[in-house]
């Protein structure tokens, strides 16, 4: 293995925008902002973990390779740190105003999480962009780009990110899993794959938890590192219990409980994931979502997590007559 100690999520960030997997529309339009030398304001819009803030530090790279240097250059801002407006009036609107060095056309601002600015904030970042358009283009990421107040969307070009699809994130963390020496079972990667939902980022920073459990990882320490239960676990207890069988649940429950040491809420959680797909009537599936639902109201209350749990168990049993 490298000495190399970045977070995973760093050292395998993408340097390159035809690194970038999944995006490849957004990564076409990007290549020919760069042949061009030149591009628009931009929106980056889309769920976390799909490239955003990759594709924008690629652009940059893209377009001024080693000219690219921290505040003369470009300038990489994260909005909720920096949310009030007065950072905007200052920080960003300096830097807005210098002129870019002689030999690059315009300076490139990258604004992460633009969707938190206060509307007020909005304002004074839409009258930096009109004023010094000339100077500085700017790269807005959010997650949605509703958030973004209309006269700053119309100055924009909008692009938005598509959450990663199984194959994608599959083939991303083979790559990295194969760098750093480790080997992943077929239904270790399955895993990944699925309790990633399509957030790369978080299918990262998983393998690289799973990567201190063991050099082998199976669907086993996946499940554990995520905090959640593997779907046929979490369906013997609930089946059990709809059958009426109060103790042998509970005894299910308080194994998953002791071997993955989840929470309450966590434990609701994974039984919500898996109602909706068992072999039982609707007015069933109603019934058990209303019980969840209470269930969680009352741990966020603060009620005692095992008897909560077991209550839980307790009425699903009880619905017995409907099934
Ligand atoms: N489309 C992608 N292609 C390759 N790696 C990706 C992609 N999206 C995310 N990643 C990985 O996840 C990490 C976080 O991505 P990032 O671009 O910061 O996501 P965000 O969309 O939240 O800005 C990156 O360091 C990279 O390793
Ligand atoms: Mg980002």
């Amino acid at each position: 293995m490298s000495t190399d100690n970045r977070p995973w999520v760093e050292k395998y960030r993408p340097r390159l925008l035809g690194d970038v997997v999944n995006q490849k529309g957004i990564i076409r339009r990007l290549q020919q902002f760069i042949k061009d030398k030149s591009m628009p304001h931009l929106i980056f819009a889309g769920p976390a973990g799909t490239g955003k803030t990759t594709s924008a530090l690629a652009m940059v790279r893209g377009l001024y390779g080693r000219k690219m240097a921290i505040n003369t250059t470009f300038l990489e801002l994260n909005a909720s740190d920096a949310r009030g407006i007065n950072v905007i009036r200052t920080y960003v609107k300096d830097f807005a105003k210098a002129k870019p060095p002689s030999d690059i056309p315009f300076k490139i601002l990258i604004l992460d999480e633009a969707d938190n600015m206060t509307a007020p904030a909005q304002q004074a970042l839409r009258r930096t962009m009109e004023k010094y358009t000339k100077n500085c283009r700017m790269v807005l990421i959010c997650n949605y780009s509703n958030k973004i107040i209309p006269p700053i969307q119309s100055r924009c070009v909008v692009f938005r990110f598509s959450s990663l699809n199984k194959d994608d994130i599959k083939e991303r963390v083979k790559f990295i899993a194969n760098q750093e020496q480790m080997s992943l079972t077929p239904d270790g990667l399955v895993a990944l794959a699925d309790v990633s939902k399509g957030d790369c980022r978080r299918a990262i920073n998983y393998l690289q938890s799973c990567s201190t459990i063991s050099k082998k990882i199976d669907q086993d320490i996946v499940f554990r590192v995520a905090g959640e239960v593997p779907s046929d676990k979490i369906r013997e207890i609930l089946k059990t219990a709809i059958e009426g069988q109060l103790q042998f649940s509970l005894k299910l429950l308080n194994d998953i409980i002791g071997e993955y040491g989840l929470s309450g809420i966590n434990i609701i959680k994974n039984i919500h994931r898996e109602i909706y797909d068992l072999q039982i009537s609707e007015d069933l599936k109603i019934e058990l979502s209303k019980l969840l639902a209470e269930s969680e109201y009352r741990l966020s209350q603060g009620g005692t997590e095992e008897i909560q749990l077991q209550a839980l168990l307790a009425n699903i049993v009880m619905l017995h007559e409907i099934k």
